[in-house]
């Protein structure tokens, strides 16, 4: 299912190793998971999200605040009926391991994310789905091997997704929606520039349907508000003094997802 990201040629797993067939392995890590990020391939030493950004994401979505995304995720999936599907940039798994139990056993799941510590910690939680370490810029797998890729704030590259994709399969696409925690950004910029709700277009692909999900979430207690800053772009805007009066005041923060559907052509 994986193939090398040294040579492209398809990986076979031997004794607790991918190998192919030139010779290139890599270790299946204790958790279950498979690193096929080569070094020429990292930007830095630790690339991606760390274990403090990991784990108060972690936190945050365990507090549920973000579950009417994933049930709105899990039913678009469930009406496409996937046998394959690609969780791209998955994090720690909290998407695709909810989504995991709304499918049926007919289907395989697959995570991957550049950073180590998610799919480490991903790896460890749900061992019904496949992970592995890798760039969303080079992706490990072969020509059209997935029907379904989602893609929930994640990095990715359009030539990629046209490649893994098979013709007729799907992009699923969340991106934050104009007021998305308008109110932090509020409290870090004088004149707020909302994100806008073009629909982005993906060469190769259809746009076939947009849902906006949008509702206030009420904050029940500062830390999770702390916690929700730590996953955002925008925390490191804020001063100690800020951010610690903002989590403390703030008792509503608007959430706005956009959830695009696109089909491969
Ligand atoms: C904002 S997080 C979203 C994670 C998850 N989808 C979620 O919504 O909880 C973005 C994720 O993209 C990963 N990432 C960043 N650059 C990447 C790359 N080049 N290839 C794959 N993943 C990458 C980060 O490590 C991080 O886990
Ligand atoms: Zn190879």
């Amino acid at each position: 299912m994986y193939t090398c990201p040294l040579c492209q040629q398809n990986l076979q797993l031997i004794n607790r190793q991918y190998q192919c067939a030139s010779k290139h392995s890599f270790d299946l890590a204790k958790e279950g998971y498979v690193n096929l990020l080569p070094v020429q391939q990292k930007n830095s030493k630790d690339p991606g999200d760390n274990k403090a950004m990991m784990q108060a994401r972690r936190a945050f979505l365990q507090s549920a605040a973000y579950q009417p995304l994933s049930d709105a995720l899990n039913q678009v999936v469930q009406n496409a009926v996937p046998s394959t599907v690609l969780d791209l940039g998955c994090g720690e798994g909290y998407y695709s391991g909810r989504l995991q139990q709304a499918l049926s056993n007919d289907t395989t799941l697959n995570g991957i994310d550049i950073s180590r510590a998610a799919i480490k910690y991903a790896a460890r939680h749900y061992p019904a789905i496949r992970f592995a370490v890798a760039s969303a810029y080079q992706l490990p797998f072969a020509a059209h091997y997935f029907d379904t890729v989602i893609r929930i704030y994640a990095p990715s590259d359009n030539h990629e997704l046209q490649r893994i994709i098979q013709p007729q399969g799907l992009l699923i696409s969340v991106s934050p929606g104009p007021a998305h925690l308008v109110e932090m950004k509020q409290a870090v910029y004088r004149e707020v520039k909302l994100h806008d709700d073009k629909v982005k277009p993906e060469p190769g692909f259809s746009h076939i349907s947009r849902q906006r999900l949008s509702y206030p979430l009420l904050i029940t207690a500062p830390e999770q508000l702390d916690n929700l800053l730590q996953m955002v772009p925008l925390a490191w805007k804020f001063t100690p003094e800020n951010r610690s009066a903002f989590v403390t005041s703030t008792k509503q923060i608007s959430i706005d997802f956009l959830l695009d559907v696109y089909q491969r052509h």
